[in-house]
């Protein structure tokens, strides 16, 4: 079975020379939810624009379900596929809440009473339904977010880029989205990507992520494979997971025998009862 999306980009330059990718190979495969963590200017929104086939002036091809993006219409891109900016000012431009995300589908040429039920049930499974009325000015930054998915959940698509869907919130906000996201994917079967630079919150949530650095896809794998030293991440400017890098330092500075390196508060809460139960029983 072909994968949803193949990257196999050899370079990309914006017009002023700045080389902004390069040599990326990347697979996600149907029913994913991957990650791309990067610091500021790693190269993250530029890809999910190649992706999302808005940049096409690259050196090698992206294919979408076998197809090359960068040939397909509009319309059959966005049939599949929707990529969310990270600034929904950016997306949002409808007076309401329901005429924002009524534009995709009416745009597919779809009747009013299909669009409603679209607009409806993309409204109520990101919790907005009650809002529908309202004035997109007077929502929240996390509410616009939200809007914004719904817009495109509203088109029907298969897969969602997403470009830092966290940031700007609260962290209960971050929270709320994440769980959100994971709803989506493992209910509706959509399959997700998404660009993020937040590390505590990747290792709860995300099948697999790759680290971008300059432009580069430099590590990859589960949580577990990529988040393993300290130092590592600090080389592409960014850090281990609070929890981790605690017990990482317990480890290696205070020699305390933990044998795995866990990821998450449960994790580190099992592996700390099991090392006192090990110690207690010698
Ligand atoms: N329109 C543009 N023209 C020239 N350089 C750009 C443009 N947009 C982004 N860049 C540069 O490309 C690199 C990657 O940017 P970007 O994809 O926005 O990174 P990220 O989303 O990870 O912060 C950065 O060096 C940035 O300065
Ligand atoms: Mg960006």
């Amino acid at each position: 079975m072909t994968n949803r999306l193949s990257v196999q980009l050899d370079a990309f330059r914006y017009p002023d020379g700045t080389v902004a990718l390069s040599d990326i190979r990347l697979e996600i495969g149907r029913g994913e939810f991957t990650g791309i963590l990067g610091s500021n200017g790693s190269g993250k929104t530029t890809l999910l624009k190649v992706m999302d086939g808005l940049i096409k002036e690259y050196a090698g091809r992206v294919l979408l379900d076998g197809e090359e993006v960068r040939k397909l219409h509009p319309r059959d891109i966005y049939r599949k596929m929707g990529l969310v900016f990270q600034n929904p000012d950016d997306q949002l431009f409808a007076h309401t809440v329901f005429e924002d995300a009524a534009f995709g589908p009416r745009n597919m040429g779809l009747d009013e009473p299909e669009v409603a039920a679209r607009v409806e049930r993309a409204l109520a499974s990101v919790e907005m339904a009650e809002y529908a009325g309202k004035g997109i000015h007077n929502l929240s930054y996390g509410q616009k977010k939200r809007v914004c998915i719904a817009g495109l959940l509203a088109m029907g698509h298969e897969i969602l880029l997403l470009d830092e869907p966290t940031a700007g919130l609260d962290p209960m906000g971050e929270y709320r989205m994440m769980e959100f996201l994971t709803r989506l994917n493992r209910d509706n079967g959509v399959t997700i990507v998404m660009a993020t630079h937040s590390v505590d919150l990747v290792p709860l949530f995300l099948h697999r992520l790759h680290i971008l650095s300059k432009g580069r896809i430099v590590r990859g794998g589960v949580p577990e494979e990529v988040f393993t030293a300290p130092a590592e991440l600090e080389s592409v400017k960014l850090r281990l997971p609070h929890i981790a890098e605690l017990i990482w330092r317990l480890k290696h500075e205070e020699k305390l025998p933990f044998q795995r390196l866990p990821l998450t508060i449960g994790e580190a809460r099992r592996e700390l009862v099991e090392m006192m139960e090990r110690e207690a029983g010698r």
